[in-house]
């Protein structure tokens, strides 16, 4: 149970203010009925209109983002556009933030929740969530680089990464990196040890999560109840 203003406030159309407001107009419903004020308590699930109007009314909010090259992955940069500057009004006030970063110049798949718990999940050492990535490098890869990403390599500055997998494509200068970790820069940083810097570098899928094909750079969606499932939510 949570309090009905709370409730409108967290979908980050309204302020606590407006949600108040709204309320005292007349103008929300619950289940079909008026609800006295602002302070009537609301069970989860319940459904919560406003001028005839469904509200969206989950504790949690999760979104996939393409992000496109020139964007940082904070929440806040003081010279910097960010991803948040991508979504709506209502929705840079709810807290949401990216779930692991990517380079300003990556592009690709970025999961956006106010879901800590979530976040942790895909996160924390040791739950070796693979995500892959498309990438084009300077120069020809070839089978001594996939086998240096299956033993393991070791970073300029002596950094040992888990194995790895890189999987050669048609183009030779075009692979499938998929990682277990997250260090910073690490697919450029892995393959400038082999002497082949990425050029680009797109990433495909975080765990079950795929980026959507239909989904152009710069564009976001709602995760679907599906993928949310997957998740595991
Ligand atoms: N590895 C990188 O080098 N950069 C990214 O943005 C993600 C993984």
């Amino acid at each position: 149970m949570e309090r009905l203003d709370k409730i409108l406030a967290a979908t980050g159309k309204w302020s606590r203010k407006e949600a108040k407001a709204l309320i005292k107009a007349g103008r929300v419903k619950v289940e079909g009925e008026t609800p006295k004020g602002p302070e009537d308590k609301v069970a989860e699930g319940a459904l919560v209109t406003v001028d005839g109007h469904p509200v969206n009314t989950d504790k949690f909010v999760y979104i996939m983002l393409h992000k496109p090259d020139g964007v940082v992955s904070s929440t806040e940069d003081p010279r910097e556009q960010t991803v948040l500057t991508l979504l709506p009004k209502e929705l840079r006030r709810i807290g949401l933030f990216p779930v692991g970063r990517l380079d300003k110049d990556t592009e690709g798949l970025l999961l956006l929740t106010n879901d800590g718990q979530l976040a942790h999940r895909l996160l924390a050492p040791g739950k070796h969530v693979d995500k892959v990535y498309y990438t084009e490098v300077e120069g020809a890869l070839d089978p001594s680089d996939c086998e240096a990403f299956e033993t393991g390599i070791t970073l300029a500055d002596g950094t040992e990464c888990l194995p790895a997998r890189l999987e050669l494509l048609e183009e030779a200068n075009q692979a499938l990196v998929t990682l277990r970790e997250g260090k910073y820069h690490q697919v450029k940083r892995m393959l400038a040890s082999r002497g082949k810097p990425v050029t680009y570098l797109k990433r495909l899928s975080m765990g079950s999560l795929k980026l959507d094909p239909m989904l152009p750079p710069g564009r976001w969606r709602y995760l679907t109840d599906e993928e949310k499932a997957d998740l595991g939510l």
